[in-house]
């Protein structure tokens, strides 16, 4: 058999399957149908994989026989032993634990990953409040069972193929109002779960099983109604004052080794200048150099 045949097979088997043969093919298909060169179903016929039911000047009609259905079956059947059988996410306690504050965000959306069926979760909100931080920790004790993805820097392939071919029990989508139209299309009926389309080859994917889908944006007023009705919204609000010094000690002794005492003077310092904790992040980065008072004046101005 050569390379590709299996996957022609297929495609033959999905049209022979989507329509009534005796009634609409009772001399069999011809090429046209199954777009199919001639030259390779001729081939396919002399392996044994179809069988010339009519033939004619004008008209070469065919059907599977039982070795290509036979064929076909069988692979099914493999790749349905290939599929990762559907298992409750198994998410540690410590899921969460380098986000500061957000503690309702983090119980709802430990409800929603938990939950028998899906619950998409939204996060919306200006920069720098933890969004993708969130997206980051599932992914990193969802493991192989997430996908992620940047909606300004969806694959080619597209999002069809990568669920597909990677069958994620989440969707982690990052920037979620900058992804194209086709993706938002296929994610749209993803989220409702069962038969998507796959608009290319006309063919269609049964999903194995049900896709969570924890999404960020920045700005919600250019996402459809429709896609904003299939997801639990959270908006996040700026930092006020109190969560603002913490988030701001916490992220710079953990992540950018920071002494706690400098931590404590820049996020003082900075208190009621800016909401932004990356604004701390630039100020520490530079204080070695300039001096925690010079940077806050250099970065944010007088
Ligand atoms: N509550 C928090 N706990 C821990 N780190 C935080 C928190 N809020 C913000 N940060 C830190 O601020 C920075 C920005 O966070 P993140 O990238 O998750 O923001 P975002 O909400 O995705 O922003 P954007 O909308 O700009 O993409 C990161 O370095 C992150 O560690
Ligand atoms: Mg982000």
């Amino acid at each position: 058999m050569k390379e590709g045949d299996l996957e022609l097979l297929n495609e033959i088997a999905h049209f022979e399957d989507s329509h009534n043969l005796e009634r609409e093919f009772r001399i069999g298909w011809s090429w046209r149908h199954v777009r199919i060169w001639p030259a390779t179903l001729n081939r396919l016929f002399k392996d044994g994989y179809l069988d010339n039911v009519f033939r004619s000047n004008s008209y070469t009609g065919y059907r599977l026989t039982e070795l290509g259905r036979k064929i076909v079956a069988s692979e099914q059947a493999d790749e349905t032993a290939r599929t990762p059988q559907e298992q409750k996410l198994d998410l540690p306690a410590d899921l969460f634990e380098d986000i500061i504050g957000h503690d309702e965000v983090k119980e709802l959306l430990r409800a929603c990953l938990t939950a028998e069926k899906p619950v998409h979760v939204l996060l919306a909100g200006p920069p720098a409040l933890a969004k993708t931080l969130f997206l980051w920790d599932i992914e990193q004790s969802a493991g192989e069972k997430a996908v992620w993805l940047v909606g300004s820097a969806t694959s080619k392939a597209g999002l069809w193929d990568l669920v597909g071919e990677r069958q994620p029990q989440v969707l982690l989508i990052d920037e979620l109002d900058k992804m194209n139209a086709a993706d938002t299309a296929a994610l749209l009926s993803m989220m409702e779960g069962g038969r998507l389309v796959r608009a290319k080859r006309g063919r269609e994917l049964d999903l194995e099983h049900q896709i969570w889908v924890v999404a960020a944006t920045n700005r919600l007023n250019v996402l459809s109604p429709e896609l904003k009705s299939r997801f639990a919204i959270r908006q996040l609000t700026p930092y006020d004052r109190s969560k603002y010094l913490a988030v701001v000690k916490g992220v710079l002794v953990r992540r950018e080794d920071v002494p706690a005492e400098m931590a404590e003077e820049i996020a003082n310092r900075l208190d009621g200048r800016t909401q932004d904790v990356r604004d701390a992040v630039r100020v520490a980065r530079l204080a070695p150099q300039l001096g925690v008072e010079r940077a806050i004046k250099l970065l944010l101005g007088d």
